[in-house]
């Protein structure tokens, strides 16, 4: 009992500590005005001290990758700080490898800018853009997905690889957020990017996204991501999704065909059950012009009374099955991190190193 006794006074201390800590650091402290130059002085501005390295990127319009919106819980904000920064914090050491400590990477949300930085930034991140938008349509695609689409306003043009992702910016209780949402068009269209989003019950994005009216605004920044398809016409492509990862999924499959029309793809989905599917007849017309296009479907989870003559079981049985070893190709997966996983051994059984393996993991 006094043990117990003793550890909650103790607990109380430290944290009304730590928040004297904060307060003290937020009204007293004054960092003054600090100068940030990026890639050797090709970019370089002022800013108040005090305030997150990521917002002062942001605020001076340079768009670092952020999907948790600088929550310190994706490692996505990643950059090199090659002055100034001070210690890598333990809120950033579970997300940076010690190589990568070594190399000076730091995560730009947790880093405050208290003296002069150089950093280095690579160029395509400096290319992104913070584009304005009108959604043109919104429809269910299941009962918990929507795919939405927005026109672009200004700038009125996108160039994005397949596989790439957009950070939405939705109004939040505390202020605004960006979160990641793969882009689902294909390549070829420039002027509007669709989205396939989840309904995450509570979830502040998207509910947003969700609640979107044709003609509302959407600001959103883009795009980010690093896959990139083989540009060998020999090379077959091998596309893993499940859930809403099928947005990047759909975006390369119509980004190959438009290009590459004689190309080899094998498309594997999982779904639940039959209310999980979306996408299977637009699908099936692409297969009916592309022979080279195999696609397979398969439910995990039938509910009683649910007919379907498709693949069942978990998709990475697909794989198995289907999935001959032997041939020069890519993998792109997309879905939860289970799948990628049983997923991901199949293909190393099947001759596929990591290098040929991308993957997105997200629930
Ligand atoms: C690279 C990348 C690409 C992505 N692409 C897509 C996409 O194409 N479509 C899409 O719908 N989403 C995508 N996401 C996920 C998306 O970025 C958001 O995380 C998701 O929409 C939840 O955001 P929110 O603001 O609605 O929820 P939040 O307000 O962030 O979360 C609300 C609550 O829900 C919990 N939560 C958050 N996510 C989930 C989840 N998936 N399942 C269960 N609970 C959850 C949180 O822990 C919190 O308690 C992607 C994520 C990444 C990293
Ligand atoms: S923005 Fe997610 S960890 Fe920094």
């Amino acid at each position: 009992m006094i043990y117990l006794h003793s550890l909650g006074v103790f607990t109380a201390v430290v944290t009304l500590l730590t928040i004297f800590l904060l307060l003290a650091e937020k009204y007293l402290a004054d960092y003054g005005i600090c100068e940030v130059s990026i890639n050797s002085g090709e970019r370089i501005f002022e800013i108040d001290g005090g305030g997150t390295l990521l917002s002062a990127l942001s605020e001076n319009e340079i768009f670092i990758p952020s999907a948790c919106g600088g929550k310190g819980t994706c490692g996505y904000c990643k950059l090199a700080i090659l002055s100034g920064g001070g210690q890598v914090l333990p809120t950033e050491r579970p997300y940076l490898s010690r190589r990568e400590i070594r190399s000076n990477l730091r995560l730009a949300c947790q880093v405050k800018v208290k003296e002069e930085l150089e950093l280095h930034i690579p160029e395509e991140l400096l290319n992104v853009k913070l584009y304005k938008s009108e959604v043109s349509s919104s429809r269910d695609l299941t009962y918990d997905i929507k795919e939405v689409c927005f026109s672009l306003l200004e700038p009125n043009q996108i160039t994005f690889r397949s596989g790439q992702y957009a950070q939405v910016l939705a109004p939040g209780p505390d202020g605004e957020v960006f979160r990641a949402y793969s882009i689902s068009s294909p390549i070829n269209v420039s002027d509007s990017v669709e989205l396939n989003v989840r309904l995450i019950p509570g979830g502040i994005a998207s509910t947003y996204l969700h609640k979107l009216k044709v003609g509302d605004p959407v600001t959103f920044t883009g795009p980010f991501g690093e896959w990139r398809l083989s540009e060998d016409p020999e090379s077959e492509l091998i596309c893993v999704g499940g859930g809403v990862g099928m947005a990047p999924m759909k975006s390369i499959v119509y980004s190959l065909y438009h290009r590459w029309p004689q190309r080899v793809c094998w498309f594997f989905f999982g779904c639940r059950g039959t209310d999980d599917i979306f996408y299977l007849d637009e699908f099936r017309e692409l297969q009916a012009k592309h022979p080279n296009f195999h696609l397979y479907y398969a439910l995990s989870d039938m509910k009683r009374g649910q007919e379907w003559d498709g693949e069942k079981g978990f998709i990475h049985l697909a794989v198995d099955k289907y999935l001959e070893p032997g041939t020069k190709r890519q993998a792109f997966l997309c879905g939860p991190p289970l799948m990628i996983e049983a997923v991901t051994a199949i293909l190393h059984e099947k001759g596929l190193s990591n290098a040929e393996i991308f993957y997105d993991k997200f629930d």
